[in-house]
């Protein structure tokens, strides 16, 4: 481990090095910090809008920011095209702490089972009069008595999965998949080949045929916000839209597909709620707590034991102009080219808590999880992606797999030293 220790000082001075001297010899501008902050609080009448500060992004002619996180807390109802079945009325309701766009406490099933071959295949949920197929979720609301699921007894494979945060998110969309693909191919050389993130190719919706690496979901399983976006309003909150079209049953449907409509500006909601995240700060540290000696030498400790290699601290984002998610979207000026601090790889890990469940191909996938980015660490009081471990403690125990190594040099860490590191993630 002192060898690895050597490595990974010198990968990241030479890396270091290695951008410089692309910057001067292309004349790119040096990368600058992504802004931070908690700056959307819930908008609790239409003009308290100026509260809300955006990271900069240009918006479509028309709109504001207010606007798309006004669309972003509106509650649905039946007639909007709400259920049949459904887990909340707005995409506030789980994204929330401490602001608009954050994560919370709610969790949601997701449930299926292997074949003769091991292979994971997804439930067929039985219905009054019919049968929910198609999909992992196992929603927790419905509209009507007769659309209510239950898990299935037959579904053996069965997790709970915590709401994601999406503040900052529209700097991750705008990494290119070669950043991360470096990433991965660097692990090995940093962990005596123990550790080796997977980086999947998943569909772009709304480029038909396209792909791109997947880093949204604990799964990895979108690469664009729009596509997430269009998912999460039917699986959610059962709305359908262009890229969903078709509910997940007609059983007591009022309204007919897709219910996602343009508006006057010709933005459907599936649009505000991409422009909203795209356009919102990254978590912010906490900058006192960062300031103490404790957490500085937290951080150290942090990378010398070798969590910084999964939980990667600085990325740079594609430079403004990049095409990305299948020639769908321009990076624009407010997310290219910005140094985040996400503490993640968005690879997917097998540490040993891998729930069983497969979303995108391949197979392999069921016992991994992506690295759950520590920005705004601190805004939780619940751990991993069951929410089970109750302390950072906890969290950090629960790592073996590929991160067995790692693990272990913090367990046989002094009492101070882990104290510390514990101090560092709580500036987080
Ligand atoms: C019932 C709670 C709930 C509601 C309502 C909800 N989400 Fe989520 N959201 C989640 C959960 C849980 C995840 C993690 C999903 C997974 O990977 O299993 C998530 C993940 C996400 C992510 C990925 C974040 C990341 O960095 O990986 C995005 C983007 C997102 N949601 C957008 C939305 C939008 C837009 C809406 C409204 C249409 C919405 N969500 C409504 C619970 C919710
Ligand atoms: C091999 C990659 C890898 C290494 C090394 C690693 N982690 Fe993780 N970490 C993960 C993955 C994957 C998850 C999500 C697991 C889950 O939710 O079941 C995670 C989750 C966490 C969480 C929970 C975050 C949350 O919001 O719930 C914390 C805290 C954490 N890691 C801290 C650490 C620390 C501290 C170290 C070093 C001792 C470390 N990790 C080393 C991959 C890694």
């Amino acid at each position: 481990m002192c060898m690895k220790r050597k490595t990974t000082f010198f990968t990241s001075l030479s890396l270091f090095g290695f951008s410089m001297t692309i910057a001067i010899l292309t004349g790119q501008q040096a990368p600058s910090e992504a802004p931070a902050g908690f700056d959307t609080p819930t908008l609790q009448t239409a003009n308290a809008g100026s509260q809300s500060i955006s990271n900069g992004i240009s918006e479509p002619a028309g709109d504001s920011f207010a606007r798309d996180q006004q669309v972003f807390e509106a509650r649905e109802d039946s007639r909007l095209g709400l259920g049949p079945v459904f887990n909340a009325t707005s995409c506030s309701e789980c994204h929330q702490n401490p602001v608009t766009g954050g994560a919370s406490q709610i969790t949601e099933i997701r449930v299926g089972h292997t074949d003769d071959n091991g292979n994971f295949v997804n439930p067929a949920v039985p219905i009054n009069g019919g049968t929910i197929s198609g999909r992992s979720v196992i929603n927790d609301r419905a509209i009507c008595p007769d659309v209510q699921e239950h898990v299935p007894e037959s579904e053996n494979i069965r997790t709970l999965r915590a709401v994601l945060n999406t503040l900052g998110d529209g700097f991750i969309e705008a990494i290119d998949d070669n950043t991360l693909i470096g990433i991965a191919n660097n692990q090995p050389n940093l962990s005596g080949g123990e550790i080796n993130g997977e980086a999947i190719q998943v569909p772009i919706l709304e480029a038909p045929g396209q792909t791109r690496i997947g880093r949204f979901g604990w799964k990895d399983q979108h690469g664009s916000l729009l596509s997430f976006t269009a998912d999460a309003y039917l699986n959610e909150m059962g709305v359908t839209s262009r890229l969903k079209p078709s509910d997940t049953t007609t059983i007591c449907k009022i309204t007919a597909d897709p219910e996602d409509a343009p508006d006057e500006l010709g933005m459907a909601n599936i649009d505000h709620f991409a422009q909203f995240i795209r356009g919102t700060k990254v978590p912010p540290r906490d900058t006192a707590l960062a300031a103490r000696p404790e957490a500085q030498a937290g951080q150290t400790i942090f990378e010398n034991i070798g969590c910084n290699i999964c939980h990667v601290e600085s990325i740079t984002t594609a430079p403004a102009g990049t095409m990305l998610d299948g020639g769908t979207f321009l990076v624009p000026d407010a997310l290219g080219n910005k140094v985040i601090h996400p503490f993640s790889d968005f690879l997917l890990h097998d540490i040993g808590t891998g729930d069983g469940i497969v979303q995108a191909a391949p197979q392999d996938t069921a016992a991994k999880l992506r690295t759950t980015p520590l920005w705004g660490l601190r805004m939780k009081a619940r751990f991993m992606h069951d929410l089970t471990s109750l302390t950072l403690e906890r969290a950090i125990a629960r790592h073996a797999g590929e991160a067995r190594h790692v693990a272990k040099q913090f367990r046989g860490l002094t009492a101070s030293d882990k104290s510390a590191l514990i101090a560092f993630l709580k500036s987080l």
